[in-house]
Protein backbone atom coordinates (compact mmCIF):
# COMPACT_ATOMS: atom_id res chain seq x y z
CA UNK A 1 0.00 0.00 0.00
CA UNK A 2 3.08 2.41 0.46
CA UNK A 3 6.24 1.87 -0.90
CA UNK A 4 9.55 3.74 -0.12
CA UNK A 5 12.39 3.13 -2.38
CA UNK A 6 15.89 4.09 -1.82
CA UNK A 7 14.49 7.68 -0.08
CA UNK A 8 17.17 9.79 0.95
CA UNK A 9 15.86 13.21 2.50
CA UNK A 10 18.65 15.68 2.93
CA UNK A 11 17.68 19.06 4.43
CA UNK A 12 19.74 22.01 3.50
CA UNK A 13 22.59 22.66 3.51
CA UNK A 14 23.07 19.07 3.85
CA UNK A 15 21.34 17.56 7.26
CA UNK A 16 20.79 13.90 5.94
CA UNK A 17 17.81 13.54 7.78
CA UNK A 18 16.88 9.90 5.99
CA UNK A 19 19.53 7.98 3.99
CA UNK A 20 18.66 5.80 1.74
CA UNK A 21 15.40 4.13 3.39
CA UNK A 22 13.68 1.16 1.57
CA UNK A 23 10.32 -0.45 3.08
CA UNK A 24 6.73 -1.64 2.12
CA UNK A 25 3.36 -1.13 4.50
CA UNK A 26 0.77 -3.52 3.21
CA UNK A 27 -2.51 -2.40 3.44
CA UNK A 28 -4.15 -3.42 7.22
CA UNK A 29 -0.82 -3.52 8.78
CA UNK A 30 0.02 -1.78 12.20
CA UNK A 31 3.92 -0.46 11.83
CA UNK A 32 6.04 1.16 14.96
CA UNK A 33 8.61 3.60 13.55
CA UNK A 34 10.98 3.90 16.11
CA UNK A 35 14.56 5.64 17.19
CA UNK A 36 16.47 8.20 19.43
CA UNK A 37 15.13 11.44 18.84
CA UNK A 38 16.63 12.82 15.06
CA UNK A 39 16.52 9.40 14.30
CA UNK A 40 14.35 10.63 10.65
CA UNK A 41 11.20 9.22 12.40
CA UNK A 42 8.78 12.65 11.67
CA UNK A 43 11.06 12.83 8.40
CA UNK A 44 9.29 9.52 7.36
CA UNK A 45 5.57 10.27 8.10
CA UNK A 46 6.24 13.91 6.48
CA UNK A 47 6.88 12.49 2.96
CA UNK A 48 4.53 10.00 3.73
CA UNK A 49 1.70 13.01 3.70
CA UNK A 50 3.70 14.66 1.39
CA UNK A 51 4.23 17.33 3.37
CA UNK A 52 7.93 16.90 2.30
CA UNK A 53 9.29 15.61 -0.97
CA UNK A 54 12.34 13.41 -0.92
CA UNK A 55 15.90 14.39 -2.25
CA UNK A 56 16.27 11.22 -3.97
CA UNK A 57 14.41 7.82 -4.35
CA UNK A 58 10.08 7.05 -4.65
CA UNK A 59 7.40 6.80 -2.85
CA UNK A 60 4.50 4.69 -3.84
CA UNK A 61 0.48 4.78 -2.46
CA UNK A 62 -1.42 1.94 -3.56
CA UNK A 63 0.63 1.76 -6.59
CA UNK A 64 0.56 5.29 -7.61
CA UNK A 65 3.86 7.65 -7.31
CA UNK A 66 3.40 10.54 -5.19
CA UNK A 67 6.64 11.64 -5.54
CA UNK A 68 5.56 14.96 -7.84
CA UNK A 69 1.96 15.12 -7.68
CA UNK A 70 -0.39 18.44 -8.07
CA UNK A 71 -1.59 20.04 -4.79
CA UNK A 72 -5.40 19.00 -5.86
CA UNK A 73 -4.17 14.84 -5.65
CA UNK A 74 -2.23 16.25 -1.97
CA UNK A 75 -5.19 17.55 -0.74
CA UNK A 76 -7.02 14.44 -1.81
CA UNK A 77 -4.40 12.30 -0.36
CA UNK A 78 -4.45 14.16 3.14
CA UNK A 79 -7.90 13.12 3.34
CA UNK A 80 -7.04 9.37 2.96
CA UNK A 81 -3.82 9.65 5.02
CA UNK A 82 -4.65 11.76 7.97
CA UNK A 83 -1.84 12.64 10.94
CA UNK A 84 -1.81 12.79 14.70
CA UNK A 85 0.93 14.50 16.20
CA UNK A 86 2.20 15.09 20.19
CA UNK A 87 1.21 18.38 20.31
CA UNK A 88 -2.35 18.26 18.96
CA UNK A 89 -2.77 20.84 16.57
CA UNK A 90 -6.35 22.02 17.60
CA UNK A 91 -7.99 25.40 17.49
CA UNK A 92 -7.48 26.03 21.16
CA UNK A 93 -10.23 29.02 21.66
CA UNK A 94 -12.86 26.89 19.46
CA UNK A 95 -15.41 24.55 21.35
CA UNK A 96 -14.51 20.61 20.49
CA UNK A 97 -17.96 20.82 18.20
CA UNK A 98 -16.42 23.63 16.06
CA UNK A 99 -13.25 22.13 15.26
CA UNK A 100 -14.67 19.09 14.23
CA UNK A 101 -16.91 20.44 11.83
CA UNK A 102 -14.60 22.45 10.11
CA UNK A 103 -13.13 19.54 7.94
CA UNK A 104 -16.97 19.00 6.91
CA UNK A 105 -17.43 22.19 6.04
CA UNK A 106 -14.84 21.81 3.80
CA UNK A 107 -16.12 18.71 2.40
CA UNK A 108 -19.07 21.00 1.56
CA UNK A 109 -21.96 19.41 3.99
CA UNK A 110 -25.08 20.78 5.05
CA UNK A 111 -25.23 22.02 8.45
CA UNK A 112 -27.60 18.62 9.34
CA UNK A 113 -25.08 16.61 8.54
CA UNK A 114 -22.50 18.13 9.89
CA UNK A 115 -24.39 17.71 13.17
CA UNK A 116 -25.11 14.35 13.09
CA UNK A 117 -21.56 12.96 11.83
CA UNK A 118 -20.01 15.14 14.42
CA UNK A 119 -21.89 13.54 16.68
CA UNK A 120 -21.79 10.01 15.81
CA UNK A 121 -17.26 10.40 16.08
CA UNK A 122 -17.76 12.08 19.12
CA UNK A 123 -20.09 9.14 20.25
CA UNK A 124 -17.64 6.84 19.39
CA UNK A 125 -14.88 8.37 21.17
CA UNK A 126 -16.59 8.95 23.78
CA UNK A 127 -16.28 12.91 23.45
CA UNK A 128 -19.59 13.25 23.25
CA UNK A 129 -20.27 15.11 26.55
CA UNK A 130 -17.40 17.77 25.68
CA UNK A 131 -18.34 19.02 22.76
CA UNK A 132 -19.59 22.49 23.76
CA UNK A 133 -16.25 22.70 25.88
CA UNK A 134 -13.02 25.06 24.41
CA UNK A 135 -9.96 22.65 23.16
CA UNK A 136 -7.51 24.75 25.89
CA UNK A 137 -10.19 23.02 28.81
CA UNK A 138 -9.55 19.74 27.31
CA UNK A 139 -7.30 16.82 29.39
CA UNK A 140 -4.03 15.63 26.97
CA UNK A 141 -6.12 12.57 26.78
CA UNK A 142 -8.92 14.23 25.47
CA UNK A 143 -7.45 16.79 23.06
CA UNK A 144 -5.77 13.42 20.94
CA UNK A 145 -9.48 12.15 20.85
CA UNK A 146 -10.58 15.30 19.14
CA UNK A 147 -8.00 14.91 16.90
CA UNK A 148 -8.43 11.57 15.79
CA UNK A 149 -12.04 12.35 15.82
CA UNK A 150 -11.71 14.90 13.14
CA UNK A 151 -9.06 12.90 10.92
CA UNK A 152 -12.25 10.06 11.08
CA UNK A 153 -14.26 12.46 9.68
CA UNK A 154 -12.65 11.73 6.10
CA UNK A 155 -12.53 8.08 6.29
CA UNK A 156 -9.03 7.67 6.02
CA UNK A 157 -7.65 4.77 5.00
CA UNK A 158 -4.31 5.32 6.89
CA UNK A 159 -3.28 7.03 10.24
CA UNK A 160 0.34 8.41 10.59
CA UNK A 161 0.91 9.03 14.45
CA UNK A 162 3.72 10.73 15.19
CA UNK A 163 4.36 10.22 18.47
CA UNK A 164 0.86 10.66 19.89
CA UNK A 165 1.19 9.90 23.37
CA UNK A 166 4.04 12.07 23.99
CA UNK A 167 2.37 14.38 26.40
CA UNK A 168 0.44 11.79 27.69
CA UNK A 169 -0.28 10.08 31.02
CA UNK A 170 0.25 6.23 31.38
CA UNK A 171 -3.84 6.05 31.18
CA UNK A 172 -4.71 7.89 28.46
CA UNK A 173 -1.72 6.27 26.68
CA UNK A 174 -2.96 3.20 27.05
CA UNK A 175 -6.95 4.48 25.96
CA UNK A 176 -5.18 6.24 22.80
CA UNK A 177 -3.49 2.98 21.72
CA UNK A 178 -6.11 0.85 22.36
CA UNK A 179 -8.41 3.23 19.85
CA UNK A 180 -5.57 3.01 17.68
CA UNK A 181 -5.44 -1.22 17.94
CA UNK A 182 -9.27 -1.10 17.42
CA UNK A 183 -9.52 1.66 14.10
CA UNK A 184 -6.70 -0.70 12.87
CA UNK A 185 -9.18 -3.84 13.84
CA UNK A 186 -11.86 -1.78 11.37
CA UNK A 187 -9.11 -2.22 8.75
CA UNK A 188 -7.40 1.40 9.00
CA UNK A 189 -3.51 1.26 8.14
CA UNK A 190 -1.46 2.66 11.35
CA UNK A 191 2.00 3.86 10.97
CA UNK A 192 2.98 4.90 14.59
CA UNK A 193 6.33 6.65 15.55
CA UNK A 194 7.70 6.95 19.18
CA UNK A 195 10.45 5.81 21.27
CA UNK A 196 8.28 4.73 23.75
CA UNK A 197 9.98 1.85 24.93
CA UNK A 198 6.54 0.12 27.11
CA UNK A 199 4.56 1.10 23.83
CA UNK A 200 6.78 -1.23 21.39
CA UNK A 201 6.79 -3.99 24.00
CA UNK A 202 3.46 -4.39 24.74
CA UNK A 203 2.08 -3.90 21.06
CA UNK A 204 4.31 -6.57 19.57
CA UNK A 205 3.92 -5.93 16.47
CA UNK A 206 6.08 -4.76 13.51
CA UNK A 207 8.71 -2.60 14.33
CA UNK A 208 11.09 -0.57 11.76
CA UNK A 209 13.99 0.69 13.80
CA UNK A 210 15.88 3.78 12.31
CA UNK A 211 19.27 4.96 13.56
CA UNK A 212 20.80 8.26 12.31
CA UNK A 213 19.16 7.73 9.37
CA UNK A 214 19.50 4.79 8.63
CA UNK A 215 16.86 1.71 8.29
CA UNK A 216 18.96 -0.99 10.82
CA UNK A 217 15.67 -3.38 11.53
CA UNK A 218 12.85 -4.06 10.13
CA UNK A 219 11.09 -6.78 12.43
CA UNK A 220 7.50 -8.38 12.47
CA UNK A 221 6.97 -8.62 15.30
CA UNK A 222 9.70 -6.40 16.63
CA UNK A 223 10.91 -5.44 20.05
CA UNK A 224 12.59 -2.01 21.63
CA UNK A 225 16.38 -2.45 20.01
CA UNK A 226 17.11 1.17 20.98
CA UNK A 227 19.93 1.68 23.60
N1 LIG B 1 13.15 21.35 8.29
C1 LIG B 1 14.34 20.85 8.68
N2 LIG B 1 15.48 21.52 8.40
C2 LIG B 1 16.68 21.04 8.77
N3 LIG B 1 16.85 19.87 9.42
C3 LIG B 1 15.76 19.16 9.73
C4 LIG B 1 14.43 19.60 9.37
N4 LIG B 1 13.54 18.69 9.81
C5 LIG B 1 14.27 17.72 10.39
N5 LIG B 1 15.59 17.99 10.35
C6 LIG B 1 16.69 17.14 10.87
O1 LIG B 1 16.52 15.86 10.34
C7 LIG B 1 16.88 14.87 11.30
C8 LIG B 1 15.69 13.93 11.52
O2 LIG B 1 14.63 14.66 12.15
P1 LIG B 1 13.24 14.02 12.55
O3 LIG B 1 12.73 13.22 11.41
O4 LIG B 1 12.39 15.11 13.06
O5 LIG B 1 13.66 13.03 13.73
P2 LIG B 1 12.75 12.29 14.83
O6 LIG B 1 11.33 12.51 14.48
O7 LIG B 1 13.17 10.85 14.78
O8 LIG B 1 13.13 12.92 16.13
C9 LIG B 1 17.30 15.63 12.53
O9 LIG B 1 18.69 15.76 12.50
C10 LIG B 1 16.63 16.97 12.37
O10 LIG B 1 17.34 17.97 13.03
MG1 LIG C 1 9.83 13.43 15.54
Amino acid sequence: MIVLKNVTKIFPPNVVALDNISFEIKSGEFVLIIGRSGAGKSTVLRLINKEIDPTKGEIFYKNFKITKISSKKKRELRRKIITIFQDFKLLNKKTVFENLSLPLEILGKSKKEIEKEVLNIAQKLKIENKLNQRAETLSGGEKQKVCLARGLLYNPEVILADEPTGNLDPLSTHEILEILKSLNKEGITIIFATHNKEIVNSLKTRVITLDNGRLVRDENPGSYSIF
